[in-house]
């Protein structure tokens, strides 16, 4: 292949920037012409697509979000709207194509790739919710994010005798609430996978006022399983503490990215390019036991996350 694309999908992550210069340069370095295509699949569908160069990436390993933008684009599903996108893609001879995003943008990867344009996936998500990879490019500066936030909170909560309930984001994925409690040691995590039941939660709280004599209390919680505003009140109602809610909300989501996502995005991004030469598609890249592997993406969308039971077990055991 002579000619390649990249893009970002979905929600952006710190490392994004990393990725696109990898695969920018391990291409260039190989022979290869790269194309960024911007704003996503929409950027793809519009012809909104330019040459990358050496220089083009210089200077945004360091840089939070991603220069090539990102949107999301569910009508990408309709055969029609991917026919259009590929008719640009033509048009300018990019043969092959890598997708960084989660699993929304690898399914359009997918798709692309059995119409005939190989994709590659690399996991740029906050969210470490691709049950192949052990870690996303973006978690650990989002955790990074999270750490600093309840530190903070925990010297104001300790100071009023408050329960502080953070609200943290990962969609439908516990680790970002899970890794923050074990890093931050907190009293109670709540995630899809403990569930919440509001009266358990309540009484736990009371035996830490009445009985640990604790100071303050930290709960961290993942978004979409209860209005945190609500459950504080009910917090100050029902048990000694005063209870405070704080969504940490997109914050979560900028910043400078840390070392081990700009590695991580850095080695994900070669191997991907490595992987179009050999002509290969359909794949995403992973990080698994400290290794760069790649996994078929059909497989990987329907992997369950049962993957994190250890750290949950580790949690239990340090409060
Ligand atoms: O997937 C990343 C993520 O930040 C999730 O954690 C969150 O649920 C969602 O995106 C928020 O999306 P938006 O940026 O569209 O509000």
């Amino acid at each position: 292949i002579k000619r390649i694309g990249i893009l970002t999908s979905g929600g952006d992550s710190p490392g994004m920037n990393a990725a696109i210069r990898a695969v920018t340069r391990v291409g260039i370095n190989s022979g290869l012409e790269v194309f960024g295509i911007y704003n996503g699949y929409k950027g793809m569908t519009e012809g909104y697509i330019e040459p990358l160069t050496r220089d083009s990436v210089s200077q945004i390993s360091n840089r939070g979000g991603t220069i090539l933008g990102s949107a999301r684009l569910p009508e990408f599903k309709d055969i029609a709207v991917r026919e259009k996108a590929i008719k640009q893609l033509k048009k300018r001879g990019i043969e092959a194509v890598v997708v960084i995003g989660g699993d929304g943008s690898y399914r359009g990867a997918l798709s692309l790739t059995e119409m005939g344009i190989n994709c590659i996936g690399l996991p740029g998500t906050i969210d470490n919710d691709i049950t192949c990879t052990d870690y996303t490019i973006g978690f650990y500066t989002a955790l990074q994010t999270i750490v600093e936030a309840v530190d903070k909170l925990r010297d104001t909560s300790n100071s009023h005798h408050r329960c502080s309930i953070i609200e943290v984001m990962g969609n439908r994925c516990g680790d970002l609430a899970l890794y923050a409690g074990i890093t931050c040691g907190a009293d109670i995590v709540i995630t899809k996978d403990t569930g919440f039941n509001e009266a358990d939660v309540l009484d736990r709280l009371r035996e830490l006022d009445t009985i640990r004599k604790k100071k303050h209390a930290i709960v961290i919680i993942s978004e979409k399983i209860t209005d945190v505003d609500e459950f504080a009140k009910k917090v100050s109602l029902n048990t000694g503490f005063s209870g405070r809610a704080t969504v940490l909300g997109h914050i979560q989501r900028g910043g400078s990215p840390c070392p081990f996502d700009r590695l991580i995005a850095s080695q994900m991004g070669e191997k991907a390019v490595d992987l179009l030469m050999q002509g290969i598609g359909g794949q995403c890249v992973c990080i698994r036991e400290n290794k760069i592997v790649s996994y078929p993406i059909e497989k990987a969308l329907k992997m369950p996350s049962d993957s994190r039971k250890p750290l949950t077990n580790l949690f239990e055991r340090l409060i």
